[in-house]
């Protein structure tokens, strides 16, 4: 976690100021340990450059309990996610169109805190904070499996960009209220759980003039992929239709500004609209 995020943190249970303490920096600048105090008596660690507003891992659904393994955060960016685009689009989809759409689409030219959410091994996080002039903000990746936060942290060292992770979850976002230009999520909507509650968060974080940019995978036609879609459905995974995924964002107060649907993926920006 870097200092340029501190401004932007506040306490997930009374959205409290964080002091930190017993901080220790590492030669790059990261803060790697210490802990985030609350007035309201929460306590946060920082350990191994993470901070952690959740304590012990509860996974509720099988979805959930898989990204707390280990193998899981090894193999996703190295097995899965580079095909995965093109797998389920039925179309040639390499990171870099992908990544070009998110950045361009959530604006991270003009900077300020960008916030990826459910990010896994920070695929996109680390796109954003490419795509960021230098000096003109921050990103930051919260998710809540902690092996994911870790495999998301070495990949950013590994190539020089500078990004916090949190471990923290989607329903409760450690950030003060219009604190991000941007929030970014990659096909996590899907396996989020309450759905509703994390959109209400995210329009909650956003400017007045934030985007919201999601990639999400929508039901199935076919009988094939909607066979498969039904076995995921008790681990927890949950696939909508176009309509019904964009009530939901309209609900949130997130009103949509455009998408683009390839295959079952569906690309949409979203602006802090009005609730309904
Ligand atoms: C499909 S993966 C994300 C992929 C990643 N965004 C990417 O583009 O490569 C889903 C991630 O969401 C995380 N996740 C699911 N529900 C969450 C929640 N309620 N809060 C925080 N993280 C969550 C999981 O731990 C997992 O790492
Ligand atoms: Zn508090």
């Amino acid at each position: 976690m870097y200092d340029e995020l501190l401004p932007s943190l506040r306490c997930p249970t009374c959205a409290g100021m964080l002091d930190l303490r017993d901080r220790r920096c590492d030669v790059q600048g990261e803060i790697v340990s210490g802990a985030l105090h609350c007035e309201c008596g929460a306590v946060y660690p920082i350990r191994d450059g993470i901070a952690d507003f959740l304590g012990p891992p509860r996974p509720p659904t099988i979805a959930q309990l898989t990204n707390e393994l280990p193998a899981t955060a090894w193999a996703y960016e190295r097995l899965w996610r580079p095909f995965a685009l093109t797998l389920l689009s039925g179309e040639s989809f390499p990171y870099q169109r992908e990544l070009t759409l998110v950045t361009d689409w959530v604006d991270a030219a003009r900077g300020g805190l960008m916030i990826d959410v459910a990010c896994s091994n920070g695929l996109y996080a680390r796109a954003l904070a490419r795509a960021m002039p230098p000096s003109t903000g921050h990103v930051v990746g919260i998710d809540h499996a902690l092996p994911m936060l870790r495999e998301a942290r070495q990949r950013a060292r590994a190539v020089g960009v500078q990004v916090s992770y949190l471990r923290a979850s989607a329903q409760a976002l450690p950030f003060a209220s219009s604190a991000a230009r941007g929030v970014a999520i990659g096909g996590s909507l899907n396996e989020i759980g309450d759905l509703a509650a994390c959109l209400r968060e995210v329009r909650r974080v956003l400017v007045d003039n934030g985007r919201f940019v999601a990639m999400t995978l929508l039901a199935a036609q076919g009988v094939v992929g909607r066979a498969v879609q039904m076995a995921l459905a008790p681990g927890g995974i949950v696939f909508w239709s176009r309509e019904e995924l964009l009530a939901q964002f309209r609900t949130a107060g997130l009103r949509l500004e455009r998408s683009e649907q390839y295959g079952i993926v569906i690309f949409t920006q979203c602006s802090r609209g009005r609730g309904d």
